[in-house]
């Protein structure tokens, strides 16, 4: 059975090397390519439409947050701390987003930090720009007709008052060292209490117009658990093992083109590593696991999260309190000359 499954891979393999050169030749040939020799990308393509769909059906709003109203704060925060700062700026979108606050603001269950924030900010652009614009002073106006909110001063701030820190690179890059993919565990389970505080780190990763569109999820019940740590095909072995599990799903419904369907996946994998270091600190060990793109997974996957098919799931990272005895493969490291790389004009 084994050999009849590696000479049909062998056998498909060689018939694409076949087609492949004619494929890359020109876009046209590998749109036909990939329409009718290779289905993989057919998933992916109908959750970018689904995830637009959902997103203009939200008006850019979902779950007591907005895609929107979080990418135009950051845009009109940008626009503040410009040097030298513009007299007027955001004229083609400032309307939209004093819409999309107000709309936000009439939610019941969207997030009050978020709409202080915005509120901080849009206090801010309407004292510091100075036109008379139309498109802002309609803006004005419309926001002016709101009950204001007490200004928490969630709004610009200078780089000499932000947070300090005391960590040197010797111990940050400990932290890097000590942490290593970890597959065996000690039957004990994971504190929520810890689980918060690590995504509460997470939840401070740089994110594209720091609009998050990530979540983490966790999976419970040891059966359930299980269950789904045997998806993916990278816990053989070790997936009955894992007393912890997390899905980081990424929803693509806060990106309404095409252009930013990778976002997710950058977000959510800086979101992640940080998630990673700060489990280290708190005594956990984790491994990130790979969610291969294969349809069949990802229906399964789904139906078992009950996701949209908009969500992606972008990998799973097991979490628990290492077993002292588990093996931990060495992982040789490139080195910072491998890595790096000087280009001249
Ligand atoms: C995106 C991603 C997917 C991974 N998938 C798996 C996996 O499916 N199974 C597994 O055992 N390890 C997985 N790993 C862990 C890697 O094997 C591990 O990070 C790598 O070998 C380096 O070892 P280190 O993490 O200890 O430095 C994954 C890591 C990443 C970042």
């Amino acid at each position: 059975m084994i050999q009849l499954k590696k000479f049909v891979k062998h056998f498909i393999i060689e018939g694409q090397k076949l087609i492949w050169p004619l494929a890359a030749k020109s876009r046209f040939f590998c749109r036909v390519y990939y329409c009718f020799f290779d289905r993989s990308f057919g998933y992916e393509q109908q959750a970018l439409i689904k995830a637009k769909l959902a997103y203009f059906a939200k008006e850019g709003i979902q779950n007591g947050t907005s895609s929107l109203l979080r990418r135009n704060i950051h845009r009109l925060e940008k626009g503040l701390i410009m040097e030298p700062r513009r007299d007027f700026f955001a004229l083609d979108y400032i309307l939209e987003t004093v819409d999309v606050y107000l709309l936000a603001s009439e939610s019941a269950d969207f997030s009050k930090t978020e709409l202080d924030w915005a509120y901080s900010v849009l206090i801010e652009y309407f004292e510091a720009v100075k036109t008379t614009h139309k498109e802002v002073l309609q803006a004005k106006q419309r926001f002016d007709s709101i009950s204001p909110r007490v200004d928490i001063s969630s709004k610009p701030y200078s780089s000499e008052s932000r947070k300090t820190h005391n960590i040197d690179f010797e111990s940050f890059s400990n932290l890097t060292q000590a942490r290593r993919s970890t597959r065996w565990f000690l039957n004990k389970p994971v504190e929520s209490e810890k689980l918060e505080k690590i995504v509460s780190v997470a939840s401070q990763a740089p994110s594209a117009c720091n609009r998050q569109p990530f979540e983490f999820m966790v999976v419970e019940g040891d059966s359930f658990r299980k269950k789904v740590a045997k998806l993916p095909g990278g816990t053989v072995g070790f997936s009955d093992n894992i007393p912890c599990l997390i899905a980081v799903v990424g929803d693509q419904s806060y990106y309404p083109t095409d252009r930013d369907r990778h976002v997710i996946y950058i977000d959510s994998g800086l979101a992640s590593m940080q998630l990673m270091l700060a489990a280290e600190t708190l005594g956990l060990s984790t491994c990130a696991i790979n969610w291969p793109e294969l349809e069949k997974l990802d229906e399964k996957v789904s139906k078992l999260l009950k996701l949209p098919q908009y969500k992606r799931v972008v990998m799973f990272i097991a979490i628990g309190y290492a077993k002292p005895s588990g093996g931990i493969p060495f992982s040789e490291k490139k080195s910072a000359q491998q890595l790096m790389n000087f280009i001249k004009e």
